[in-house]
């Protein structure tokens, strides 16, 4: 595998690459992503991988300056992945001045769910990966469905840029007790751990209710978030919403059966102690 540390060196590795399939991480990389790097293989001829902890999608207060950082452990699972290139610039390579051009997702996408408590991450995801695809130029990227809302936003302005790269979703990569993989779970407490899987579940038994019929949506949200702050977590939203724009199903959504359930999604975000995690689950 080719590391690479400049934005002219990438660019000079990759000009006789082929058909590029790229995965953006923030590294600190586990079976979620490692599962996202062996997927990309099928979709092209060469798989580059980037870390880059992007500053622009933290508010202050979050944990921009404690999230973990394992670049060597990360080189050794990209090299047992297959991955090809890895593009791991630092701050002032990707941005050596103020980044003062960014890309802003309309308020419909990214002032909602994840972006009504994280205010301005999507405009930071939006605009780092922008410029990655600036930087690659790759004919399709993969993006796990763990982070949903940011697979729609990215999805949205790929195709209202027209941009050339084709978006490929990667199912959520989960613990054996259904906990989803994440970075963030590392910052979790023995205790914390053995309660974190509780989200999953609520989630799970949110969709059996909607599948077996319950379209009382709203009382399902605050029966699953009343069970949340029963155990201890600080639940930001537990929501039943449309995949295609995660808004809210409408009332003559709700009165259709069958073929409808399938396009639903049910998102949640709950703090555990000091740790925020989010999950969710299609229908
Ligand atoms: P990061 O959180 O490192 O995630 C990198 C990619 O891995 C994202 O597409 C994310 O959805 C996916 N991923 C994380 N956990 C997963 C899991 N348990 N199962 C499946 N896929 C999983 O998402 C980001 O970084 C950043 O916002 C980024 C897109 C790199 C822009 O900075």
């Amino acid at each position: 595998m080719q590391i690479h540390k400049t934005i002219p060196g990438v660019r000079a590795a990759l000009r006789t690459a082929g058909r590029i399939v790229f995965v953006p991480t923030m590294g600190n990389l586990h079976e979620g992503h490692i599962t996202l790097m062996r997927q990309a293989r099928a979709h092209g001829d060469t798989v580059v991988a980037s870390i880059f902890v992007n500053r622009l999608q933290f508010r202050p207060g979050e944990d921009f300056e404690k999230y973990p950082r394992t670049f060597t452990a990360d080189c050794e699972k990209l090299i047992t992945a297959g991955v090809d290139h890895l593009f791991a610039p630092g701050e002032t390579e990707l941005y050596p001045e103020p980044q003062r051009y960014v890309v802003e997702p309309p308020a419909e996408h990214a002032a909602i769910l994840e972006g009504e408590f994280r205010p301005g991450h999507f405009r930071g995801v939006a605009t780092v990966v922008m410029k990655l695809f600036s930087i690659i130029q790759p004919q399709a990227a993969l993006f796990g469905k763990k982070d949903y809302q940011q697979f729609m936003v990215l999805s949205s302005m790929v195709r209202e840029f027209a941009l050339a790269v084709d978006i490929i979703p990667g199912e959520t990569v989960r613990a054996p007790d259904g906990l989803a993989l994440s970075s963030r779970n590392g910052y979790l407490s023995a205790d914390e751990r053995a309660v974190a899987p509780q989200l999953n579940r609520l989630l799970q038994q949110t969709v059996t209710a909607i599948r077996a019929g319950n379209r009382d949506f709203a009382s399902l949200e605050s029966a699953a978030m009343t069970e949340l702050r029963a155990s201890g977590w600080l639940p930001d939203y537990l929501a039943v919403r449309r995949k295609i724009d995660l808004k809210l199903p409408t009332a003559s959504d709700s009165a259709l059966v069958g073929g409808l359930v399938a396009e639903l999604v049910v998102l949640a975000a709950a703090r555990l102690g000091n740790t925020r995690l989010i999950d969710n689950l299609e229908i």
